[in-house]
């Protein structure tokens, strides 16, 4: 695996390979890589030559009180573990080459709607910070796929919409999200947790599954399910943020249109916020047939 630290040098390697006729596979990363990542990096390979991984802890996503001093750095490790996945190229910008003039004076790319409820009311500005970086690091890379985690499922949302709007031509691979043993979705975050918030974390990802359930077995009053989800997870311990049952391709509310919803959460332990969500079919097409079928 090389490693490249400048734009102009990860390019340059690229295009060699490109001209001999290779596909590029991206995954772009903040580090502190865990199996979550590897995941990511494996099913690029499936889909290209060469697997280009960045990791870049981006400033423009963090919020003023967010935790992006004390955000891990863990690079020697990281090298090790995208090594042994297969990765073959490693970028890690500077912040002074991502936003050589400071942030502030920086383009930006807005992606509204999806981004303005769920993370993006509680962390202004922080999608813009993602999609601005993700279409810059695009630019540099100009990968055939670039592969993300389900468990952003807003992220991800974001970014498909990014590259559909500015016809961006891209294959936008989504990966269904690692769960430790007890159904904790894995973060690079979880390492802040102490012993016993670890205990209680996995409880959001159980609080969505009997949603979820309910939701499957028919259950249709989904402000309720809302509403009990979030008394469930604040008995539990966990200060929720919000809870919301949507339609998994606008993330807003359910209408009889429909065909996937998905339930978004996100919750504080101390000071770390997880977030998590599950998915469920609901192809209204399958009720007509049976309704048709009696
Ligand atoms: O998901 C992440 O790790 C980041 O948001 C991303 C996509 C690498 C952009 O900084």
């Amino acid at each position: 695996m090389k490693t490249y630290s400048t734009a102009a040098s990860l390019r340059a390697a690229l295009n060699a390979g490109k001209r001999a006729g290779k596909t590029v596979a991206f995954v772009p990363t903040m580090g502190n890589l865990h199996e979550g990542h590897l995941r990511l990096v494996q099913r690029a390979r499936q889909h290209a030559d060469i697997v280009v991984v960045s990791i870049f802890v981006n400033p423009l996503q963090f919020g003023a009180n967010e935790d992006l001093s004390s955000y891990p750095r863990t690079l020697a490790a990281d090298k090790e573990k995208l090594f042994a996945a297969g990765a073959q190229c490693l970028f890690l910008p500077q912040v002074n080459e991502i936003y050589p003039e400071g942030m502030d004076s920086h383009s930006k790319i807005a992606v509204p709607e999806l981004s303005d409820e769920h993370c993006g009311a509680s962390r202004p500005g922080h999608f813009t910070g993602v999609a601005t970086v993700v279409a810059k690091l695009f630019n540099i890379v100009q990968p055939d796929t670039a592969v993300f985690g389900e468990k952003d499922f807003q992220q991800l949302s974001v970014i498909r919409k990014m590259v559909r709007d500015l016809c961006m031509p891209i294959n936008i691979i989504g990966v269904a999200t690692a769960r430790a043993e007890d159904g904790l979705a894995l973060s690079s975050r979880n390492g802040y947790l102490n012993a016993e918030q670890r205990r209680i974390a996995p409880i959001l990802h159980q609080v969505l599954q009997e949603t979820r359930e309910a939701i499957a077995c028919g259950y249709d009053s989904y402000s309720k399910l809302e509403q009990h989800a979030k008394i469930s997870l604040i008995k539990a311990g966990l200060e929720s943020d919000y809870f919301a049952i949507c339609d998994a391709r606008t993330l807003r509310s359910v209408t009889p249109d429909t065909e996937e919803v998905v339930i978004l959460a996100a919750a504080k332990l101390g000071s770390t916020r997880l977030i998590d969500n599950v998915t469920l079919n609901v192809n209204p097409s399958a009720d007509w047939g049976m309704l048709a079928a009696n």
